[in-house]
């Protein structure tokens, strides 16, 4: 589907999880957007009103912004030249050495150099290695360009895109005054507040909000198996600890911290730090890790090589369909190399080809494991069978409960040796 009207707004890597959003959120505050990507499929999927992932509201807006003609899509990179802003969206993600990988978003920006147009607003959105924003200034300088470079990074949660853009303050940086008031007039036509700073701190400020939350999630799973290794319910102590006491209100549950940004970004800020960023590393170790103490603790206590066993939920998150950098994949390996056979199941991934319907994994399994708490879940009957459930979400009380401090519960469905239970 290609049109050829200029748009207020292009976004590169518009069919992704960043870039579809933000075109349907632009588009929907009156802006006509083109969506440019390299994924023929996606844009396929989008021009027939197919959101080809998980994402609150967009199912609704999509058709809407499509019959406003607000909404085009193209493959072609020549059709660039037409946007008074290009949006890019091209990730760095990191390699097996853990450092970033610069070239996809080098090659994107070389794609497209010969159809900027000079004074053109350039938003770099992705989440990018500090220094990127002032290398983009100076290769589009290099090459006798001279457009009005930007960073404002994406800060919201994957599947709630739609939402946080119209409630999250965004950052707004330019590598000019003016590139910057013209990224602040852009957004502020979604966003409900924009906060400056200069580049490399939005880049850094980007950085820093995943890498505390990766450490967030990293405390949570080293408490749990520090209380594993005690033989008492971890889940207990939280809820004990957490009620009715401010500072512990926002301590995380455990559970497998991962997905395509937590893990990469606090690997870019340990490779801008010369591998100096400790705490980022420790939080790698331990939430890596707490795939390596599941099975580990299985099999100190069974043996692994006669059993099946069930995942429950091979997607990187709750009620979501993407699977990158899942760690359900990771134990899977594990398991695959320790286990008799393993069984996978998801309700929302639709990408690969080897799960199966959750009823089945159910009765073939000896011994399930909870990875990924979706709400279908619920209530769900385990016909009797053992289960590991690190998030303590088949003992979930119902809200608004008086919380069973006295009540033995038994968390990961593991024999809890030397348990001692408060009260
Ligand atoms: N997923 C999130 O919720 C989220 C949130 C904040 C920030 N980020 C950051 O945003 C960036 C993108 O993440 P994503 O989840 O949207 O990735 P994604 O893989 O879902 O989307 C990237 C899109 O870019 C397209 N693409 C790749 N190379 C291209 C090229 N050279 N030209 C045109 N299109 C190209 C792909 O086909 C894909 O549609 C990453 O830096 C990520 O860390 C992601």
């Amino acid at each position: 589907m290609d049109f050829s009207v200029p748009s207020e707004v292009c976004i590169i890597g518009g069919a992704g999880h960043v870039g579809l959003p933000l075109a349907l959120a632009f588009a929907k505050s009156g802006k006509s957007v083109l969506i440019y990507d390299i994924n023929e499929e996606s844009l396929r999927r989008i021009a027939a009103g197919e959101v080809p992932f998980m994402e609150d509201g967009a199912e609704e807006l999509l058709p809407e912004v499509l019959a406003s003609g607000r909404l085009q899509l193209s493959s072609d990179p020549a059709r660039v030249a037409d946007a008074e802003t290009v949006i890019i969206t091209i990730g760095t993600p990191v390699d097996e050495f853990l450092n970033p990988v610069f070239k996809l978003i080098r090659n994107c920006i070389d794609t497209l150099l010969p159809h900027l147009r000079d004074g053109q607003l350039l938003v770099l959105r992705s989440t990018v290695y500090p220094g990127t924003t002032d290398w983009l200034a100076r290769h589009l300088n290099d090459h006798g360009r001279n457009l009005l470079i930007s960073f404002c990074p994406e800060r919201v949660v994957q599947g709630k895109a739609l939402e946080e853009i119209q409630k999250l303050p965004q950052l707004i940086s330019g590598v000019t005054d003016e590139a910057r008031d013209k990224a602040a007039k852009l957004f502020s036509a979604v966003a409900p507040e924009v906060v400056y700073l200069e580049p490399i701190e939005a880049e850094f400020a980007k950085l820093f909000n995943n890498a505390y939350r990766y450490i967030e999630f990293a405390i949570a799973n080293e408490f749990y198996m520090i209380m594993r290794a005690a033989g008492v319910d971890y889940n207990r102590v939280l809820e004990g600890m957490s009620k009715n006491y401010p500072r512990a209100k926002n301590i995380p549950k455990p559970g497998f911290a991962a997905g395509p940004c937590l893990f990469k970004d606090t690997m870019q800020l340990s490779a801008f730090s010369n591998n100096r960023f400790s705490l980022g590393h420790s939080a790698m170790l331990v939430n890596e890790g707490l795939v390596l103490h599941i099975v580990d603790e299985i099999g100190n206590s069974q043996k692994l090589e006669n059993l099946t066993v069930g995942l429950l939920g091979m997607a990187f998150k709750a009620d979501n369909d993407d699977t990158r950098s899942s760690l359900s994949y990771k134990l899977k390996k594990v398991l695959e190399f320790r286990a008799k056979r393993v069984l996978t199941t998801d309700p929302h991934v639709t990408t690969d080809s080897e799960l199966l319907a959750l009823e089945e994994v159910i009765e073939k399994s000896d011994l399930l494991i909870l990875c990924v708490p979706h709400s279908s879940y619920k209530g769900l009957d385990l016909k009797g069978k053992e289960v590991v459930d690190i998030w303590g979400f088949f003992n979930k009380k119902a809200e608004g409960s008086t919380p069973a401090l006295n009540t033995v519960t038994t968390v990961s469905g593991l024999p809890l040796s030397g348990v001692q239970h408060v009260g």
